[in-house]
């Protein structure tokens, strides 16, 4: 019998309505438009204005997306992966409510949290669960409602990030087609520069830590972009290495949306020509968990069956790493 392998076989995403434009943020904080663009490449963002509405409502969009799309029975679902940083509240997991939701009553679900690279580390989870052999559709959805965690008379975060949801399915390939190598990593020496204070076991919830906004992401941005430039360039260069593959060989470069100076760094590093780059973050802002599927969901009547991919990921903690994979179907 062949090996199996964990195949991308349907994609789907969601986007809230409202957009904050770089000009209404100029209403809001000291910036501007200029500044935004040269040093972030975003032009705008999408944001879950809904205060009765959570990261899991922007899954849920995706994930009926995905099963639309796919014609799959949501029985059939195995199991759900459920990344975000920002779930819909503590202890009881936004996955487990999202399963249930989308008539995934034969799964079992979970949160994977991991800042920006939660979905990429879910990959390769997903993957493992499908080669496995044992489970057959495992659903993993990046969603985060950024919003819900952002100052915004922060001018350093709130022209950062945005709002969305994604999601892809996996299942089993006998053809070779799906993940095939990937190099991850953490280092908790980043725990300092990209965090929220507050809320959590250390400093929990009080009218003190609301007072002082500790609720909300504190980033020390130039650190940060240091680190992921050269993190995220070194993890897609090794495996391209590791696999004897040039930047001719590959088709896209996937990388996560946090800043595209970051992203050119990535591309500049592969030897990748701009238009194998697949970058949506002038729409969307930074969207933490969402980045990856959503790119996924904007390209994919530009895959090939066959067609060479290359995430990348960096972001708190430190998490980071890179995965090749390749397309499974013609869209
Ligand atoms: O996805 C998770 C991982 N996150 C990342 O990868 C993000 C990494 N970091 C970044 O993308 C960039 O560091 C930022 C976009 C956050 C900031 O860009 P930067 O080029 O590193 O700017 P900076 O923080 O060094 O600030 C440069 C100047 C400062 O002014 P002075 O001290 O030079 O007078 C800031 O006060 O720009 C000022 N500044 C702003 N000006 C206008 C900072 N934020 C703004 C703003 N508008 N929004």
């Amino acid at each position: 019998m062949s090996k199996i392998t964990a195949a991308i076989t349907a994609v789907g995403g969601y986007l809230p309505d409202y957009v904050l434009t770089n000009q209404i943020l100029e209403t809001m904080v000291d910036t501007n438009d200029e500044w935004i663009t040269t040093r972030t490449g975003i032009k705008e963002r999408r944001l879950l204005k809904d205060s009765n509405k959570g990261t899991s409502y922007m899954a849920i969009k995706a994930a009926q997306d995905v099963l639309e799309k796919s014609g799959t029975d949501p029985k059939d679902i195995d199991m759900v992966i459920m990344a975000t940083a920002t779930p819909d509240m503590p202890v009881a997991a936004t996955g487990v409510y999202v399963a249930s939701q989308i008539g995934a009553v034969n799964a079992f679900s979970y949160d994977l949290v991991a800042a920006c690279s939660s979905f990429l580390y879910g990959m390769s989870t997903a993957a493992r669960y499908i080669e496995s052999g044992r489970y057959k559709k495992v659903l993993l959805i990046g969603a985060d409602k950024m919003s819900s965690i952002i100052d915004y008379e922060d001018r350093a975060t709130c022209i950062i990030f945005g709002d969305g949801g994604g999601a892809v399915l996996f299942e089993p390939n006998e053809e070779g087609y799906g993940l095939q190598d990937e190099v991850l990593r953490s280092d908790g020496i980043g725990r300092e520069h990209l965090k929220i204070d507050a809320g959590g076991s250390i400093l929990p919830a009080s009218h003190e830590t609301v007072d002082a906004k500790k609720h909300y992401v504190f980033q020390d941005g130039k650190t940060v972009f240091k680190f992921a430039v050269s993190n995220m360039a070194d993890g897609a260069a090794k495996i391209l290495e590791r696999n004897d593959l040039t930047g001719d060989d590959v088709a896209w470069l996937v990388p996560h949306q946090a800043n595209k100076r970051i992203i050119d760094a990535t591309a500049r590093r592969m030897g990748l020509d701009d238009n194998k780059v697949m970058m949506n973050i002038e729409r969307y802002g930074n969207t933490t968990s969402a980045t990856l599927p959503l790119c996924l969901y904007d390209y994919e009547k530009q895959l090939k069956k066959g067609d060479k991919l290359i995430f990348a990921s960096f972001g708190g903690g430190f998490t980071w790493g890179s995965i090749y994979l390749t397309w499974a179907y013609d869209s």
